[in-house]
């Protein structure tokens, strides 16, 4: 039988990793690897590590390892082998056809700054599960995704950190790409510290928090009253957070508004106007209400500007990744 060739586009972020294929499927898992802690921990599982939503669920047995949670491979000595691990989960997911002999090219997207400082890891990372390899800044493949080369400011809000980039028709350089460490995570905490300033007994959780800003998260002028139900040892209680919840989400995106305007401010001033017109939002973040307006607002002083979030945060990365990989020609890539 002939070999099969499988195109797929992988977006590598700090707390999720998706994947889009030629065969038209899709996958998107959490970004960590979970080692069991003790002999116990091993005895229950069975297996040397659990992966992606698996080892979230049993973290409390597991030593966590988000390999890219700060936006580069982490000093974890275990991250190398996470990241890898984590590519190889979610490439054997949505492949199981995939029979020995067979070729897989990949196209990655990850954090800018993991572009630019840990690409040669990254390639090492996914040696033995791809036969081919392209690694790109996230960013780049969410522009990729939508067919903008041309002058527009890509804005990618993750979990750990917010890249942003200036396409301007040609491949983004490092002078183009800024990136923030802070993202949702940030937002997380944040939120975390206002509310028990506030209520010093009541009971947060990681998913409490992000359950409550990916439902309510705003920054928009206005918003009807928001209330949440929690805990206070155990007792369930109503609690307004409105204007909590606003404050910690411009805590986040104050700072990326700056940055934005930074890039443009720094650009070929005969290209500015058509920058600060065309600013794309994307990420998890991009889901934040009213944060297209937000940006906008900050560019008033600047001569104004027109933001919009793409219509699929979740895989837009993916899928421009998929294309690129698809499209690029022989020389931008690694063969392993
Ligand atoms: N509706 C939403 N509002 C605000 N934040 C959201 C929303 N949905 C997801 N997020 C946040 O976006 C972040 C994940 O974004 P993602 O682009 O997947 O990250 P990364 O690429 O860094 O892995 C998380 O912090 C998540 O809580
Ligand atoms: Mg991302």
């Amino acid at each position: 039988m002939m070999p099969n060739t499988f195109h797929v586009g992988i977006d590598l972020g700090t707390s999720r990793t998706s994947i889009t294929t030629s065969t038209g499927k899709r996958f998107t898992s959490r970004t960590c690897v979970g080692y069991p802690k003790d002999v116990i921990a091993q005895k229950r599982f069975n297996k040397p590590y659990l992966l992606g939503d698996e080892a979230l669920e049993n973290r409390l047995a597991l030593d966590l390892i988000w390999p890219l949670s700060q936006g580069v491979i982490s000093d974890n000595p275990k991250a190398l082998e996470a990241t890898h691990l984590v590519l190889k989960h979610v490439i054997e997911t949505v492949l199981p056809e995939y029979r020995k002999g067979d070729l897989i090219y990949a196209a990655i997207g990850v954090p800018a700054q993991a572009s630019i400082n840990n690409k040669k890891a990254i390639i090492e990372a996914s040696k033995n599960i791809v036969n081919k390899v392209l690694i790109v800044s996230e960013p780049f493949s969410v522009a990729y995704s939508i067919d903008r080369f041309d002058e527009c400011l890509i804005v990618d809000i993750g979990a750990g950190t917010t890249d942003l980039c200036r396409m301007h028709g040609a491949m983004p350089e490092a002078e183009d790409q800024l990136t923030l460490n802070i993202g949702g995570n940030f937002l997380d905490d944040t939120l975390r510290q206002a509310l028990l300033a506030k209520y010093p007994n009541v009971q947060l959780s990681a998913q409490i928090l992000r359950r409550i800003k990916e439902k309510y998260g705003y920054v928009s002028e206005k918003s009807d009253p928001i209330v949440v139900s929690l805990t206070e040892q155990g007792i369930p209680k109503e609690y307004e957070i409105t204007d909590i919840l606003r404050e910690c989400c411009l805590q986040l995106t104050d700072p990326i508004s700056k940055a934005v305007q930074n890039l443009v401010g720094s650009f070929d001033p005969d290209f500015q106007a058509r920058l600060r017109h065309n600013v794309i939002i994307a990420g998890g973040g991009s889901r934040l209400k009213g944060i297209d307006i937000a940006i906008e607002n900050s560019l008033k002083a600047y001569g104004g500007g027109e933001a919009t979030c793409v219509q699929d945060a979740e895989y837009c990365g993916s899928i421009g990744a998929l294309k690129m990989c698809l499209e690029m020609p022989e020389n931008y890539w690694q063969q392993l």
